[in-house]
């Protein structure tokens, strides 16, 4: 099974981060890394993070490259990963599913999260399969009904358990 290992983004892996890129016809669906990064510099409730292989957990400086980008808000109650983007050349190895199992269960440790949550962009249907097949369902919160273009989903965290016992 592909495993994961998140790491800040700082100097030392700023460049190769902002480097990282998704097929050309994907561009539509995620902000560029760039921007994710100058929004998190200025809202506190963000968490920017680097995705590895787990192979390079326990090293100070990482022995294989970035392979993607993702980035959760805290806010309201609720844990939302607002970014996830796997570079083209990385992608359908398994770092995306990864990724999420990971975000989630960190998410879980916050104590006031009650909800986890996402949303991709109408017509993404590898964000929509790869979501829905990790347990997320339609969140048809008000102001979620009126963004047109996007999809959101929800993870109720007391009914999650298993997603955990099926893909580990
Ligand atoms: C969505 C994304 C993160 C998936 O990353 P990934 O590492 O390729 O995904 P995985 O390898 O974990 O695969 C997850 C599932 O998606 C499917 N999938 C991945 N890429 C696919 C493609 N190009 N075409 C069809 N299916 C695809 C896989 O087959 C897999 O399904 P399976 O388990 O039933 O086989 C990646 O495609 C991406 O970065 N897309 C652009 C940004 C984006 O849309 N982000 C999500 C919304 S913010």
């Amino acid at each position: 099974m592909t495993r994961i290992h998140l790491r800040n983004v700082t100097l030392d892996n700023f460049h190769e981060c902002i480097g990282l890129e998704v097929e050309e016809s994907q561009k539509g669906f995620v902000a560029s890394n760039v921007k994710s990064l100058a929004e998190a510099k200025v809202n506190p409730n963000l968490f920017p993070l680097a995705i590895y292989d787990a192979t390079v957990l326990g090293y100070e400086q990482p022995r294989s490259p970035m392979v993607g980008f993702t980035m959760y808000e805290i806010d309201a109650g609720v844990g939302f990963i607002i970014r996830l983007m796997i570079d083209h050349k990385y992608q359908r190895k398994g770092y995306g599913r990864a990724t999420i199992l990971e975000v989630v269960r960190r998410l879980k440790l916050y104590p006031e999260v009650e909800l986890i949550a996402t949303s991709y962009q109408r017509g993404n249907e590898i964000a929509s399969k790869l979501y829905r097949s990790l347990g997320f369902t339609d969140w048809n919160i008000e102001w979620a009904v009126n963004h047109k273009s996007d999809i959101f989903l929800k993870l109720n965290i007391a009914f999650d358990a298993s997603i955990f016992e099926i893909k580990i």
